[in-house]
């Protein structure tokens, strides 16, 4: 059997995460993956999730399974997260909940799901896209498809080429979103843009598959699911795979949900016990422990409001981050695009296309031990005052 299995290429972000621990010079720097540093470069445990920790493990009495579908007040806690308390949806029950292990775990369960009910749906992506979405759908055994999204002269949406692509996608489809942050570009739907690509979506009869990893990162935690809910008022059914790796810095204890709204609360019973087939046939049930904290912080108002400004200072210096590289690069005299930096200052949440080519990419790792994902995706989360300096630099030597 292994003998002759042939060796696959590295993943495009953990593989250089590889990488970036082999090298051995001690100035290295890793812009490749979407983690928080804060200004020591350290991924700290947050306070909120230290305190709720301690109160769980206290009250802790048993590690016995959990559901296949993980805990009520755990999907509770979602829901009126991602769809806010006073949703109507969550009021006529039309929604449910799945604790899956990540976004991730989310993002496939949804895949067997869409396989089973549908084998020759496609999923439509937004070219580009994070490259884990390919093959994630991949594994499931569906078929992916691009439209187009991103304009790379001017570095923004280009949304007038999105509704032409929308529009020729046929019905039953998916069409896969980013909620906000859009992963590797930054560059979101506007929320009037949201409400015109909802009723295009809902008169296409598209179904639309949200992938929510970056909740609090861009503009706050209830603007940033903004567009999700006006697309949950237009289109019936939607479904919503989000992750609380970045928002609790939970990335070790793989925590996130997968979310579908259905068009009728009688609908409900007969997804739910789709989902945990799926789950159940996949990794059984969902491990308790990141869950847990999470519930704890959402149900208590004070851990709650302590981790609401954890997560509004994440947000904050990821945008001084993003601010300094530009001045850091104009006053170097580097232009990463025809119009200059600013287009940074535009965007959302951990990443952008720095615009640097794979060559420049290549240079930047080889001469400098700075590592960038291939595409130029670059992460503002992991640079710091201190070694913006030497970034910048760096940028400056290959552009
Ligand atoms: C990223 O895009 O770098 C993160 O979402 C981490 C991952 O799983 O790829």
């Amino acid at each position: 059997m292994f003998e002759t299995m042939p060796a696959a290429s590295p993943d495009p972000i953990f593989g250089l995460s590889e990488a970036f621990r082999a090298d051995p010079r001690p100035d290295k720097i890793n812009l490749g993956i979407g983690v928080y540093r804060d200004e020591q470069g350290r991924t700290p445990v947050l306070a909120a999730v230290k305190e709720a920790e301690a109160r769980f493990l206290d009250e802790q009495t048993s590690m016995s399974y959990l559901a296949i579908e993980g805990t009520e007040s755990y999907g509770r806690a979602v829901q009126a997260l991602l769809l806010g308390d006073s949703s109507e949806i969550i009021a006529s029950g039309r929604v449910l909940t799945a604790h899956t292990p990540g976004g991730t775990g989310a993002l496939r369960v949804a895949g067997d799901l869409l396989r089973n009910q549908c084998p020759e749906t496609r999923v439509w992506m937004s070219e580009p896209t994070w490259a884990n979405h390919h093959q994630v759908f991949a594994a499931a055994g569906l078929t992916s498809r691009k439209y187009a999204y991103f304009d790379r002269q001017r570095n923004r949406v280009d949304f007038e080429a999105m509704l032409e692509a929308v529009e020729g996608i046929p019905q039953g489809d998916v069409v896969l979103l980013h909620g906000c942050c859009h992963n590797p570009t930054g560059a979101d739907l506007t929320p009037d843009q949201w409400r015109i690509l909802a009723r295009l979506l809902k008169e296409q009869g598209l179904l639309p598959l949200v992938d929510l990893a970056y909740q609090g990162f861009a503009i706050g935690l209830e603007a940033d699911v903004d567009g999700l809910q006006a697309l949950c008022k237009e289109v019936p059914e939607v479904i919503v795979c989000s992750s609380f790796s970045k928002n609790f810095a939970l990335y070790n204890e793989r925590v996130g949900a997968l979310t579908i709204v259905a068009g009728t609360a009688d609908a409900v019973d007969a997804i739910t016990s789709q989902v945990k087939l799926r789950i159940r046939s996949t990794y059984s049930n969902p491990p308790a422990h990141g869950g847990a904290i999470v519930t704890t912080i959402l149900e208590d108002e004070a851990l709650r409001r302590g981790w609401q400004e954890e997560l509004s200072r994440m947000r904050q210096r990821i945008q001084a981050m993003r601010r300094l590289l530009v001045t850091s690069l104009d006053e170097r005299g580097v232009r990463l695009s025809s119009e200059g930096n600013d287009f940074l200052l535009r965007q959302y949440g951990m990443f952008s296309f720095s615009g640097l080519t794979e060559q420049q990419v290549a240079r930047l790792r080889e001469d400098h031990a700075i590592y960038v994902v291939g595409s130029g995706r670059v992460n503002f989360a992991a640079m710091t005052q201190e070694n913006m300096p030497r970034v910048c630099d760096a940028i400056a030597a290959v552009v």
